[in-house]
């Protein structure tokens, strides 16, 4: 077992790290515009609190209990039919597939950390352009970019987990804490913070579609960075008398507040300044930034910030999205670490200019099917497909599989009577609600 050790606080760190990414700064706050508000963000946190949690724990049970990469987890842990169960630890591998567009888009938040500085688009079709350019045109820039990200990415996982991963989080996640707290104070002074909160706590359920439901359970998912086996494979690295269930209430009560504080800010920013919340995928790429400008010199100190914050995000989920697949060849093919580090880098890269060229106007026919293009698919595929199916398979090998005994003596003793609470939970609901959901986000039920 070549798996080191965290710190206590360097697994919080990494671990809440993971969780809090773009997609709860990008993309929790458009898709709350795009359906709607209050509703849509009242069914996430529900879904974060029963079903989140549940397999917050059984994710972190694997790994804690496997202690190596996921593949061989599962195969440690299954008491019968140990090949079978082989094949489930290689779903929790697909992080590397959400790092086809997660790169491309740390990529794009690079650049607009460059143009913070300058002078920011006056208007929201100007921003349009700037946004619309950069994704159909500017292929130099978003390769350069892209390979900014790589390179920062892989040199962490080169260097492993207590002089890459651990220290890269303790340095980036309270640097990124405290830039969302600032924003978030400097918001709550503005006039249009009372509407913010409204637009994001007063439900208004005839918004609620089936669709929505099943968006707002799937990223429920994503946002707690579950089912990818980035959470597994940083418990691998626990110390052996670790809390688990505390460790999954930090990372969920971290991952939550800065998904709401980011969805704070950013609708009061908007509100303030008369732009439209529901602008999909563009919101902090073209409504932000014309906003910023409204703001004059306070607005790029804040629009630096804002997106500095936004990478930060990104790249502390990036190496845990890679790592499972590291720590894979590691194990299971006797690579050195650099040589496993740089392979995968090189693999998302590869893919990453894919994506890039799915965007890009002269090349977009090519990579595109079915009317997505493959940025669209290394999306839809991962966070509709692998990642629920992959939380199903865990709840079920959890609350189904290894031996009650084994999961009792790590959780009861820190759960007490909601034991039972959780357990039920893992084996019931959590497996039937991604079961629906999943068939939902793939359009094969609407309920
Ligand atoms: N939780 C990350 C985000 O919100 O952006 C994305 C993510 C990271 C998903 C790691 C899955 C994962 F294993």
């Amino acid at each position: 077992m070549k798996i080191a050790h965290f710190s206590r606080w360097g697994f919080l760190m990494a671990a809440a790290g993971s969780a809090v990414g773009l997609g709860n700064i990008w993309k929790f706050p458009y898709i709350t515009g795009e359906y709607g508000g209050g509703a849509f963000v009242l069914v996430y946190l529900l879904t974060v609190a029963v079903v989140g949690f549940s397999v917050m724990i059984a994710e972190m049970l694997i790994g804690y209990l496997g202690r190596r990469d996921g593949v061989g987890a599962f195969e440690e842990l299954a008491p019968r039919h140990k090949e079978r169960w082989k094949y489930a630890g290689f779903m929790g591998l697909s992080g590397t597939l959400v790092m086809f567009y997660y790169s491309v888009v740390i990529g794009w938040i690079f650049y607009y950390i460059t143009l913070s500085f300058g002078t920011l688009p006056a208007s929201i079709p100007e921003a349009e352009g700037i946004y619309n350019t950069l994704m159909t045109q500017g292929l130099g820039t978003q390769i350069f970019f892209h390979t900014l990200a790589f390179i920062i990415i892989t040199a962490v996982l080169v260097r492993g987990i207590k002089g890459g991963i651990e220290k890269f989080n303790l340095i980036l996640m309270p640097a990124l804490m405290m830039i969302i707290a600032g924003m978030l104070i400097y918001a709550m002074n503005l006039e249009s913070f009372t509407k913010a909160l409204s637009y994001m706590f007063v439900p208004d359920w005839s918004k609620l579609t089936s669709e929505a439901f099943a968006v707002a359970v799937g990223h429920a998912f994503f946002t707690l960075s579950l089912g990818m086996g980035a959470i597994m494979i940083y418990s691998a690295s626990l110390a052996k008398d670790s809390n688990i269930v505390r460790a999954s209430l930090f990372v969920i009560a971290t991952d939550t507040l800065i998904a709401l504080a980011a969805g704070l800010v950013l609708f009061t920013f908007l509100f303030q300044y008369g732009a439209e919340p529901a602008k999909g995928p563009g919101l902090v790429f073209i409504s932000l930034p014309s906003v910023f400008h409204a703001m004059g010199l306070v607005g790029n100190v804040l629009a630096v910030l804002f997106f500095v914050a936004l990478a930060f995000a990104g790249l502390t989920s990036s190496v845990s999205l890679v790592e499972p697949m590291v720590q894979y060849l590691i194990d299971r093919w006797n690579m050195s670490r650099v040589k496993a580090a740089v392979s995968m880098g090189v693999f998302f890269y590869v893919f990453g200019i894919v994506a890039i060229l799915s965007l890009y106007s002269g090349t977009a026919e090519y990579f595109t099917w079915g009317g997505k293009s493959f940025f669209d698919w290394s999306d839809y595929m991962t966070s509709n497909v692998f990642l629920p199916l992959a939380g199903l398979v865990m709840a079920i090998f959890v609350g189904h599989v290894i031996e009650k005994e084994r999961v009792a003596a790590v959780l009861q003793e820190h759960m007490g009577w909601f034991y039972p609470i959780w357990r039920f939970s893992v084996r019931y609901i959590a497996p039937v609600a991604l079961f629906f959901v999943m068939l939902n986000l793939i359009g094969v039920i609407e309920f």
